[in-house]
């Protein structure tokens, strides 16, 4: 690291002792990480941080800090939130430098609100760190523009979380409301309701043939990217073996992917940071 580098680093704010830092590490790739992050994970003592962030960032910290995993993983064994919570209290009450590090952005579906709230409800100061959050970065990687000049002038994040495969959707998610929009939808937490949601956003009045695409571990190096359309992205979806952590992408902004790549196909790999 050259000279202004490591002064820019070393003026940067302080986490105290005491204090809690709530950062985003991004999509996975630890080049997207900022630099107020890593400023963070070298000063902090004790880091809490989810399943999706790379070990690598994890590396970026003090060797001796202590690092508490507060994964949230389907399936597994999980930190409720409550006890997230509770843990950050108690190590910032203790003194402690408290990173707590996200995936993404904290505050994109990421349970940052509720944090924070109890923070200062606890009357600890805190300091929210955004990161690159995967609609933006995993659409980057994946090449496929949030938005695109002539095509879309909005784009929807929405999560699938709570939606059930059923005849109606549970959850708060109106899909037929935002296929209406016309605008492309990024949906999180979705690859357990992509019949589902698919389904809906038919019903919703998108087009059968509408460009649609999933995106796996974005920004890795086991990124997969599956182009289909609307109508066939469940059957497409089940054929392909992805799996999670993934995005969905609804909408016209899709096509980019395959103009880009008829051009230049070592964009492919390119949009992939595969450390040697
Ligand atoms: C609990 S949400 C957290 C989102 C995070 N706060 C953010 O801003 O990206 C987890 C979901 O984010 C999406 N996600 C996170 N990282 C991803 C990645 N590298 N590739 C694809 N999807 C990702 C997936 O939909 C995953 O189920």
């Amino acid at each position: 690291m050259n000279q202004p580098a490591q002064a820019l680093l070393a003026q940067m704010p302080q986490l105290q002792p005491g204090h809690v830092w709530l950062a985003g590490a991004g999509p996975g790739d630890p080049g997207l990480l900022t630099l107020h992050a890593l400023s963070g994970l070298q000063q902090a003592d004790a880091i809490v941080h989810d399943a999706l962030v790379d070990p690598r960032i994890l590396g970026l910290g003090n060797p001796d800090a202590e690092r508490i995993f507060a994964g949230k993983r389907g399936g597994k064994p999980s930190m409720e939130q409550a006890d997230i919570t509770a843990t950050l209290v108690v190590l910032a009450r203790a003194g402690r430098r408290v990173l707590r590090l996200k995936g993404g952005d904290p505050y994109v579906f990421g349970r940052g609100g509720e944090e924070v709230l109890v923070l200062a409800e606890q009357g600890i100061p805190f300091r929210v760190i955004p990161g690159i959050t995967a609609g933006i970065g995993g659409l980057a990687a994946a090449l496929i523009p949030a938005t695109l000049r002539g095509v879309n002038q909005a784009v929807v994040f929405a999560t699938g979380h709570g939606a059930e495969d059923g005849e109606h959707i549970a959850g708060s998610v109106d899909w037929q409301g935002l296929a209406r929009l016309g605008q492309p939808i990024v949906i999180y937490m979705a690859i357990t309701h992509v019949a589902a949601i698919t389904r809906e956003l038919l019903a919703g009045g998108l087009a059968a043939n509408t460009p649609a695409a999933v995106i796996q571990s974005a920004s890795t190096p086991k990124q997969r990217v599956l182009v289909s359309t609307l109508a066939a992205l469940p059957a497409d979806f089940a054929a392909s073996g992805l799996g999670t952590p993934a995005l969905i992408v609804v909408g016209g902004i899709v096509t980019m992917r395959e103009r880009l790549l008829q051009l230049l196909p070592e964009l492919a790999e390119a949009a992939v940071w595969r450390a040697p």
